[in-house]
């Protein structure tokens, strides 16, 4: 059984400038334990740095000035400087391996420090290996993966071994992975999850999302109940895509049969 962490009931993300140093339009936005928040803006708009803003528990020191608090506290500075006692895991938009070991031994390494049973590296891999579509074998060596399974071995290894109370994940959708079974994985189970996304789909997944334009904040939107509905049939459609995506990718033809599925899921 996985420990879960409640360490961090909440983060509180007291804003700061846009790029133009004109103060942010929204004050302060607290994020509690369980919340999934989206971050969306136009490429350029500052949400990267958000979420690194986050990762640094930034305190001013940042060119957006904003500051980070946990637990409506500013954090000690040791937790600042010591990665493993800051308890934020982040999946960042570029992510490449370069440690020359495999992937069997960066995870019983990780699972190892982590204090976790001898079991979860092999739970990891087959996890990872439900995101992507070429699998992961477990003596692969780290820095042949490829892109897409770079990232999903991340998703799993997060999800599975780092068990951190706050995820911040930047553009899952371009790694070619499962991206909304991969933010089921990293989301729940009582953690604060902040996903940049351009992918709408995964922005109406989450409760509410912040808006970005020119580095700042400029709102917050409630996912409505209409946009819930939206969702489900865009997930639908999203799966067609999959599907379509998988054929193509295997050197299959795009049949007779496949037209039928998007008519139906077209007139949905
Ligand atoms: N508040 C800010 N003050 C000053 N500079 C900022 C601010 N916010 C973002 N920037 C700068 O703007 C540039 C673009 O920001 P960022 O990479 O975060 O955008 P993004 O929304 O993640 O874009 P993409 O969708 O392409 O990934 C970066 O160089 C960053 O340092
Ligand atoms: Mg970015």
């Amino acid at each position: 059984m996985t420990h879960i962490s409640t360490d961090i009931s909440d983060i509180t993300i007291l804003c700061g400038v846009d790029k133009d140093c004109n103060p942010e339009s929204v004050g302060e936005i607290q994020i509690k334990a369980g919340e999934i928040v989206g971050i969306v803006g136009p490429t350029g708009s500052g949400k990267s740095t958000l979420i690194s803003d986050i990762e640094q528990l930034a305190c001013g020191d940042t060119p957006s000035r904003r500051k980070i608090l946990i637990n409506c506290e500013e954090p000690d500075q040791i937790l600042r400087r010591d990665p493993k006692k800051k308890r934020i895991a982040q999946l960042s938009q570029n992510m490449r391996f370069l440690a020359d070991m495999t992937v069997l031994d960066f995870l019983r390494m990780h699972a190892k420090s982590r204090g976790k049973n001898s079991d979860t590296p092999q739970q990891t891999i087959r996890t990872a290996n439900t995101l992507t579509g070429e699998p992961i074998s477990e003596d692969s060596q780290l820095t042949i993966l490829s892109g897409g399974q770079s990232r999903a071995l991340m998703v799993a290894d997060i999800a599975i071994i780092s068990d951190s109370p706050v995820v911040l994940i930047d553009e899952i959708e371009n790694a070619g992975i499962r991206k909304r079974e991969a933010l089921r994985l990293l989301s729940g189970r009582g953690k604060i999850v902040l996903v940049v996304t351009h992918d709408p789909v995964l922005a109406l997944m989450t409760e509410r999302r912040i808006v970005m334009k020119n580095g700042g904040i400029t709102g917050i939107i409630e996912t409505a109940e209409t946009e819930r509905e939206v969702c489900a049939h865009l997930s639908e459609l999203d799966e067609y895509m999959m599907e379509l995506r998988d054929a193509i990718r295997c050197g299959r033809s795009v049949e007779g049969s496949y037209l039928d599925a998007f008519r139906s899921a077209g007139s949905l």
